[in-house]
């Protein structure tokens, strides 16, 4: 059973939603539990394919779909496909800053644009859709979403970019939940465990990795899409509405150890 099962289909009837980096992994299934629940959807991304798929699937759940390519890190790009969400979908009720970009590298190794380009990705990017998504927000009393990581709390090893970038949105989304709260804008963080089937796993847990990172979560089993597709309704619903300022972690405890036991793992010769 998935919360959706629980929860009016209509819901969130009419509810406006923006996605960025919407086209794939855990930000598709977000959007996919919005749309079940009745929502429109805006979705941007670098690739106009993927885009274009992923809205198919999502007007395949009934929704109506703006997709439009847009690079989070270009605040204009950003601002464009919001005014045209808004012009065809009416003004947004919930912003889900999803868009990440992340690579495994030793500091030593890692370049200054290298470096740069996460943080770019990651914290700009966030802002970017925040910003451009406020004066919206303002009218409908909306949510921010913003995904990010245990490495924002915890230094796991070759991953200082992205440490340093979600630490970085999780401090923007506090002081957007002080700033904004007035309004009656809510802001909170999905810090998401290793999910299944994702670029992020392709990327993060390679060869005997993925066995690792399995025996390193106390709940014994990778995440899904699906576990933050519902904690991201959860946290943009009623149900939550005197939620703010948090993060929200759904990693199947995996934080629990520290970063001790990852780091372990990581650094062993056995996750070749
Ligand atoms: N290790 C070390 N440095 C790396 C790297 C790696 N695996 N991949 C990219 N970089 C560096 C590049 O070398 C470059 O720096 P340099 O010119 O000094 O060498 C810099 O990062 C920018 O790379 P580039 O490929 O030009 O950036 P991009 O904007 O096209 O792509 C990335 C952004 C690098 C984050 C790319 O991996 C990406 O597009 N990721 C999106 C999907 C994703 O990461 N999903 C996972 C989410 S958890």
């Amino acid at each position: 059973m998935r919360i959706r099962d629980f929860l009016p289909a209509d819901l969130l009837r009419g509810n406006v939603v923006f996605v960025t980096g919407g086209g794939s992994g855990i930000n598709l299934g977000i959007a996919r539990h919005f749309a079940a629940l009745g929502a429109n959807l805006a979705i941007c991304g670098r690739t106009r394919e993927t885009l274009e798929a992923a809205a198919d699937e999502l007007r395949g759940l009934g929704a109506t779909v703006v997709a439009e390519v847009a690079d989070v890190r270009d605040y204009d790009a950003v601002a464009a496909v919001l005014a045209t969400s808004e012009a065809q979908l009416g003004p947004v009720d919930v912003v889900v800053c999803g868009a990440a970009g992340n690579f495994l590298c030793p500091v030593a190794n890692l370049s200054a644009k290298g470096f740069k380009t996460v943080i770019e990705i990651d914290l700009l990017g966030s802002f970017n859709a925040a910003k451009a998504a406020f004066e919206q927000l303002k009218r409908t009393r909306g949510s921010l979403i913003f995904i990010s990581a245990g490495q924002a709390f915890l230094p796991f090893p070759l991953q200082a970019h992205a440490g340093a970038a979600k630490a970085g949105v999780d401090n923007l989304m506090r002081n957007l939940a002080l700033e904004w709260g007035a309004l009656g804008i809510r802001s909170n963080s999905i810090a998401p465990g290793p999910i299944a089937e994702t670029e992020g796993m392709r990327r993060l847990a390679v060869g005997k990795m993925r066995e690792l990172v399995v025996q390193s979560i106390p709940l014994a089993r990778l995440g899904t899409v699906d576990d933050i597709g519902e904690a991201a309704v959860f946290l943009a619903s009623p149900l939550a509405s005197f939620i703010t300022g948090t993060v929200l972690l759904v990693d199947g405890g995996q934080t629990l150890h520290g970063s001790g036991l990852m780091t372990g793992l990581m650094m062993s010769p056995k996750a070749g």
